[in-house]
């Protein structure tokens, strides 16, 4: 019997557990995909801590929101794909009948695209999250151009690292932001311009160091909280700053600055099968160029999944932490 990891209460990891129960036959519209393997992401860990503005309703809530595998079934009427296909799933949370924590999902067929050629199973569960929501937060919210000096923070997460590969592939200018001094060489490497790490810069005089004065064309915030006036700061009088992410649980100061401010979720982009398209796009032509590449962290069995986000909620991680099935 295929196996699904779900959840009847709010708590800590230990609330995940794995049950078997059959797979879902696909409605219409609809494919149903055999999961090879999947990412853990920081909002799967709000929905079962039940801190997630996402609705979650339990018993037997299903989490889940990126992974590979193969198309398994089809609904009748279903164009486009066929079994067999290898895919990844663009979906949006649904805990109620969807997650690709399971060894079978279904997902609308608009919200699976073809996994790019050359990369692995782990990478594939790995890149659509973090590299749609730098790329919708970037290009499509922001119009991220080549030249533009682009300050991203939280750079050694996922998504931090999936913009600074974006913003490469674009021609643009990567300056990342790390707590730590001792991520500096790794984040260079990784493909980021300059590198400020707070524990030892301040980031406005360095951004203004780096851009001969002018300052950042774009601050990418996944952190928000007390630090959003420094990024304020560092950015350039007209410029742009995506408050994408939230790492920093403190109330952040209202921003007062000559600068355009933007809220941004992945889903206003990732329902939109258009914009999911141009993303498909993008991704599978920077993966076949080798300017896009999902950085992995560690690779869990299913059975452990509590210790998957422990791990994740430890914050030590440097980029996806992968489940296989
Ligand atoms: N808008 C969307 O649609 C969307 C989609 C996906 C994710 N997100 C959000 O984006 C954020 C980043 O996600 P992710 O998957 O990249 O996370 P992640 O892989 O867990 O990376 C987090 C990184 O951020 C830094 N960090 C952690 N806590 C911090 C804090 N309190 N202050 C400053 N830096 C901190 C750490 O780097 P250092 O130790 O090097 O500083 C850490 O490596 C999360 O808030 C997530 O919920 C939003």
């Amino acid at each position: 019997m295929p196996r699904v990891v779900v959840f009847d209460q709010f708590g800590g990891p230990d609330v995940l557990h794995v049950v078997e129960e059959p797979a879902a036959e696909p409605a219409a519209g609809e494919v149903r995909v055999r999961i090879e393997a999947f990412a853990v992401n920081p909002l799967d860990q709000m929905m079962r801590a039940g801190n997630s503005p996402a609705p979650v309703p339990l018993p037997h809530a299903r989490l889940g929101v990126e992974g590979t595998g193969v198309v398994d079934a089809l609904a009748p009427g279903t164009t486009g794909l066929a079994i067999g296909d290898p895919v990844i799933l663009a979906a949006v949370p649904d805990a109620s009948v969807r997650g690709s924590y399971a060894e079978y999902t279904t997902a609308p067929a608009s919200r699976v695209i073809a996994r790019p050629a050359g990369l692995g199973v782990t990478e594939a569960a790995a890149i659509w999250v973090a590299f749609s929501t730098a790329y919708g937060a970037l290009v499509e919210k922001a119009g991220l151009r080549p030249g533009d000096h682009v300050l991203i923070t939280a750079a050694s997460g996922a998504v931090g690292r999936a913009a600074i590969q974006i913003a490469n592939q674009i021609g643009a200018v990567p300056i990342a932001v790390t707590r730590h001094t001792a991520k500096k060489q790794e984040l260079l490497a990784a493909g980021a311009a300059e590198v400020i790490a707070t524990d030892h810069d301040d980031i406005a005089p360095a951004v203004r160091h780096r851009t001969g004065g002018a300052g950042a064309d774009l601050v990418l915030d996944l952190v928000m909280g007390p630090g959003q006036p420094d990024l304020l700061k560092a950015a350039r009088p007209g410029g742009t700053l995506v408050a994408a992410g939230f790492l920093d649980p403190r109330p952040t100061p209202f921003p007062a600055a000559p600068l355009t401010i933007f809220r941004y979720m992945g889903f206003e982009h990732t329902l939109d099968p258009v914009v999911v398209n141009r993303m498909a796009a993008f991704l599978t032509a920077g993966v076949r160029l080798g300017a896009l590449r999902p950085a992995i962290d560690q690779v869990f069995a299913l059975d452990d999944i509590a210790e998957a986000h422990r791990h994740l909620e430890k914050g030590h991680h440097a980029g996806k932490i992968i489940v296989t099935v």
